[in-house]
């Protein structure tokens, strides 16, 4: 009985912590939500002002030198590029600020038709070339499976690609920790596998990283655990990853792991096709 009621309380002073926290990542995704909706305003002046200086150079271009018309042009284009990327990523920024919000409020997101396997590539691609940004010495193997000519599927898109950047962040990280200590020998090995059959996709994440110890592993889905410095992670990651699938996206989520050997996560969500 007196362990059945320090269960309940325990289990009790988790939630109140989690529903404060809960509070807290509403009240931080609002705030971040008014600066970045002036970094994407201004970017859409500077695509008019760069749209403008196209129109300039055209203009004058018989009236300057080559040399000239061709740095111009240059200038221009890079302008443009980056205007671009800063639209892209200031959007992608925008849909987690409201992924968190609706997390947050316990809103469901709206299902819409996915290419499953681009939204995978994609974000695997992302957390790996994020990783790359932070550490040069970073590599890894990655290895992709996925079926031919899948069809779109129902799905709600932003709680899959939070999910899988969650894994692969987790799964990039942990290779790399097992990569410094083991030096050259190590092959880093990152592997993603999608299967779909009877309105159910699998996905199988698997890495040759450091792997978890038992601890962390009875902990992972139910209490903020990190085994990460300061300012490298939060412990949040697979808390929410594992509410988006079992609640965002009805689905199940499971793995094993061992410590030195690496971790396989597997995901099944029902979805139907378009
Ligand atoms: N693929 C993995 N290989 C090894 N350890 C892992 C892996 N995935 C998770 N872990 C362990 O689980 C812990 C919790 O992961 P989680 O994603 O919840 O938080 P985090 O990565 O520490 O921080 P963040 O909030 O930035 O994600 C990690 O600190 C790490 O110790
Ligand atoms: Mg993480």
């Amino acid at each position: 009985m007196e362990k059945e009621i320090k269960k309940l309380q325990d289990q009790l002073a988790q939630q109140q912590k989690l529903a404060s926290l809960g509070l807290l990542c509403a009240g931080i995704a609002h705030e971040i939500q008014n600066p970045l909706n002036f970094v994407i305003n201004f970017n859409k002046m500077s695509s008019r002002l760069a749209n403008d200086l196209e129109d300039i150079t055209l203009a004058i271009s018989d009236r300057i030198g080559e040399d000239e018309l061709e740095e111009l042009n240059d200038i221009v284009a890079d302008l443009k590029e980056n205007v671009n990327k800063i639209q892209e990523h200031g959007q992608r920024a925008v849909s987690i600020i409201q992924g968190i919000l609706l997390l947050s409020r316990g809103k469901e997101g709206e299902k819409l038709p996915t290419d499953i396997p681009a939204l995978l590539h994609e974000y695997v691609w992302l957390s790996y070339h994020a990783m790359r940004a932070l550490d040069k010495s970073f590599n890894a193997n990655i290895h992709e499976t996925y079926p031919d000519n899948m069809p779109k599927v129902m799905i709600v898109p932003q709680d899959l690609s939070r999910s899988i950047l969650n894994l692969a962040n987790n799964a990039f990280y942990a290779i790399n920790e097992r990569s410094k200590a083991e030096g050259k020998d190590f092959r880093p090995m990152f592997d993603i596998m999608l299967e779909y059959s009877d309105n159910l996709i699998t996905i199988v994440i698997s890495d040759n990283g450091c792997g978890m110890s038992q601890e962390i592993q009875d902990k992972l889905f139910h209490e903020l655990v990190t085994t990460k410095p300061i300012g490298k992670g939060t412990g949040l990651g697979m808390r929410i990853t594992h509410d988006l699938i079992t609640r965002g996206l009805n689905g199940k989520i499971t793995f094993h792991s061992a410590v030195d050997n690496g971790t396989t996560f597997q995901i099944d969500i029902p979805c139907e096709q378009c």
